[in-house]
């Protein structure tokens, strides 16, 4: 018989491309999303691009009866705790929401695994816990930091809630995963990020303004001390980053506890280089202008990949220009997003 996964968020931008990447390697998947930030329409586009369609239940990590009907009605071996809600400016106009949601559903979830006997977690987690780190590249070791936002905070409590939990159980076994920019779509261009909205994030605000659904980008400072004045981070292929859930998966499934990767490529674009490698990949021009910098960014950000690669035995392998096609063929063919 096949493992039994339960995805947490399995209907999000990360959630379903690591959906389509377990079905594709033979586990048996169980989606539980409460579509507050995604569609139903992303499972009949995953049936579309493996031929198979994980089961699915519209439902909050914070309703613990739900959780526990599904635990009953399953015998997982893990968890991919991708559920939670991850706009940076409007956590700090709603903290209460992200603690509730984030942080109280987290651990709802947690005590619903407890009690179903099962304790092999891989959590979302972010770069943004190590703060604004002075040196480059960020390596695990480095140490966690306040972190500028409360979608940050939630970030970094989660993790704190689970070393604790494994501290209070050697039956835990539990992956954090810290993203880095998470940029790309899968490339048969049917599944991709799709924010409600103006888009937070750089990626999908420039292919909008590629598609002409927006006017132009307006880049976050021109001054920092970085090669050409724009912020520098570590875009990451979002299949790279399902790929290294995969990896993640087996690693916990071989030894106990608490262990934290990095998953980034271990290279820092520019905005500018952004902005240029798009209009190389998409034939399309992006408008923009350089205004001031955006309260709480940092100049850079990129990881260390070296632990993941070496414990893991995973590497990102897509680069800057199949990022940027990739995330173009997406909003191209899918100009409303899911509802295209
Ligand atoms: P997303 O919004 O596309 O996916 C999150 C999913 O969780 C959505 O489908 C949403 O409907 C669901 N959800 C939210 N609250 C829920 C709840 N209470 N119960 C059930 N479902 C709920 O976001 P994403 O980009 O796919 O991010 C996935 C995870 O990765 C999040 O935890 C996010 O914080 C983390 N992360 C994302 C990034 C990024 O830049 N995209 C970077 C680092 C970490
Ligand atoms: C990237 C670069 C901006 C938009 C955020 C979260 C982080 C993680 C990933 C979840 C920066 C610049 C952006 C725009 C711009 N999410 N930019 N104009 O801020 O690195 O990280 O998403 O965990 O926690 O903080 O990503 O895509 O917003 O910005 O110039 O309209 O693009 O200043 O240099 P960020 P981003």
């Amino acid at each position: 018989m096949s493992e039994q996964i339960l995805v947490t968020g399995g209907t999000g931008y990360i959630g379903s491309h690591t959906t389509i990447a377990l079905l594709e390697a033979g586990f048996e998947v169980v989606v539980l999303d409460n579509l507050c930030n995604s569609s139903v329409e992303s499972l009949n586009r995953i049936e579309r691009i493996c031929g198979k369609r994980p089961k699915f239940y519209q439902a909050d990590i914070r309703d613990r009866k739900a959780l526990d009907q599904i635990f009953a009605e399953y015998q997982f071996n893990s968890v991919l705790h991708f559920a939670g809600l991850k706009a940076v400016g409007e956590s700090v106009q709603k903290p209460l929401d992200y603690y509730e949601n984030n942080i109280s559903g987290s651990i709802t979830l947690f005590q619903a695994m407890a009690q179903a006997n099962v304790f092999n977690l891989v959590f979302s987690s972010s770069a943004t816990v190590y703060g604004a780190p002075t040196e480059m590249p960020i390596r695990e070791d480095f140490p966690t930091a306040a972190p500028t936002s409360p979608y940050g905070s939630t970030k970094l409590t989660i993790e704190v809630i689970l070393k604790d939990l494994a501290k209070s159980d050697q039956q835990w076994s539990i992956a954090l995963l810290r993203y880095f920019n998470p940029v790309g779509a899968h490339q048969s261009g049917l599944i991709g990020e799709a924010p409600n909205g103006l888009p937070n994030n750089l990626l999908p605000y420039i292919s909008q303004v590629a598609i002409g659904k927006l006017h132009e980008l307006s880049v976050f400072g021109g001054d920092y001390s970085t090669p050409d004045g724009t912020g520098v981070r570590d875009y990451i292929h979002v299949q790279d980053l399902a790929d290294g859930h995969l990896c993640a998966l087996k690693a916990i499934s071989e030894d106990a506890g608490v262990r934290v990767w990095n998953l980034g490529t271990g290279i820092g674009y520019s905005v500018l280089e952004i902005i240029h490698a798009f209009e190389q990949a998409s034939g399309r021009p992006v408008p923009y202008k350089l205004i001031d910098r955006r309260s709480g960014d940092i100049a850079e950000c990129w990881a260390d990949p070296r632990k993941a690669a070496s414990e893991l035995g995973w590497t990102a392998k897509r680069g800057l220009i199949e990022m940027m096609a990739d995330s173009w063929r997406w909003q191209e063919n899918n100009p409303l997003g899911y509802a295209s």
